[in-house]
């Protein structure tokens, strides 16, 4: 045999040299719930170790992330009240907003990206405004552009829109630049498909639909091309950052993606994925951390340029301590 690819993996200083791929804190985005009320920390069940905080308790858990070399952070809000035009989502002193507003004084260290959507601020809990039983999608952006307004103006970074309506990025991105928010850029969940992943975020946000489900505006997780389009018409429309959601049954989309965009890649590692790696590890089923970096490497090998993770503070110590 003049071919041994064992050769490259004989000790652990070859297998570090011939790695192909390296990741790092810098890539890492760590979602966080933020709640009405005050002196709140109240763990989520369905994602044990993840919580929701009231405002005044923000700083706890900006400062894990700040210790772990984590730096970008998503926002999601929960209110209080919500009604049928989900007006909370862009009032100024809305969930997100206070949060945003405490955050960048605190912490202008930290990147805030907003998730730009209607479900948690609507009564009927879809992404949004419903015209009978069917989200009606050109009265939604309306509503979409004026909760990213909201959110530039309370100080986000970046925003996020999460919602899937068509033409959103563009309505978007003329509303901001109309408002001198040209600096700000959207990173949008161009490829988010139905998916039952989301079961535990729901619960976390309280966000389920009172009725039916979001299959007439998040994609059928049977189509692959459907995923290219919707991917090509963001770019077109202006995004910034692409996303593809969730993250480990979708790999083949990031892959493909990947190669045919020119903008930068997320992968979403989302709630159902959490869920269910923190019960097998505590059943002793699995090795969670390791579980962890593997499913992580999995997404920047595909091609991911960045990753959406609630293990985000995690990861970053497996990637200082060279895993
Ligand atoms: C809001 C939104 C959802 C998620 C991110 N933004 C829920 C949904 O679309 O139902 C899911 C995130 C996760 O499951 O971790 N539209
Ligand atoms: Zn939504």
């Amino acid at each position: 045999m003049i071919k041994r690819p064992r050769r490259l993996r004989r000790n652990e200083h070859i297998r570090n040299l011939v790695r192909e791929t390296r990741i790092s804190k810098s890539a890492l985005i760590y979602p966080i719930f933020i709640v009405e009320g005050e002196g709140i920390k109240e763990e989520i069940q369905s994602m044990q170790g993840q919580y929701r905080y009231s405002v005044d308790r923000l700083s706890e858990i900006c400062e894990e992330c700040l210790n772990a070399g984590v730096h970008n952070l998503l926002l999601f809000g929960i209110p209080s009240e919500k009604d049928e035009y989900g007006t909370g989502g862009y009032a100024s002193d809305g969930i997100v907003q206070k949060g945003l507003i405490e955050i960048k004084e605190k912490y202008p260290d930290l990147f805030l990206i907003t998730d730009v959507c209607m479900c948690e601020y609507t009564s009927h809990g879809h992404c949004g405004i419903l015209n009978g039983d069917y989200v009606d999608n050109d009265e939604t952006l309306e509503y979409l552009a004026r909760i990213a307004l909201s959110h530039a103006q309370a100080g986000a970074d970046m925003v996020a829109p999460s919602d899937m309506m068509d033409g959103r990025v563009a309505k978007i991105r003329a509303v901001l630049d109309e408002n001198d928010y040209s600096d700000i850029p959207i990173m949008s969940y161009s490829v988010k498909y139905a998916s039952s992943f989301y079961g535990p975020f729901r619960e976390a946000a309280g966000s389920s639909p009172a009725f039916g489900d979001r299959k007439s505006y998040q994609m059928d997780y049977h189509n692959r091309k459907e995923g290219l389009k919707e991917a090509l018409l963001d770019i077109e429309e202006g995004a910034d950052i692409i996303m593809v959601k969730p993250a480990m049954s979708y790999l083949d989309l990031v892959s493909e993606i990947s190669k045919i965009s020119n903008v930068p890649l997320a992968t979403y590692s989302v709630s159902g994925e959490y869920a269910m790696v923190k019960s097998a590890a505590n059943a002793g089923f699995i090795d969670e951390d390791s579980i962890v970096c593997e499913m992580a490497v999995s997404a920047f090998r595909a091609g991911s340029d960045m990753y959406i993770t609630y293990y985000a503070k995690e990861l970053a110590r497996f990637i200082d301590e060279g895993r």
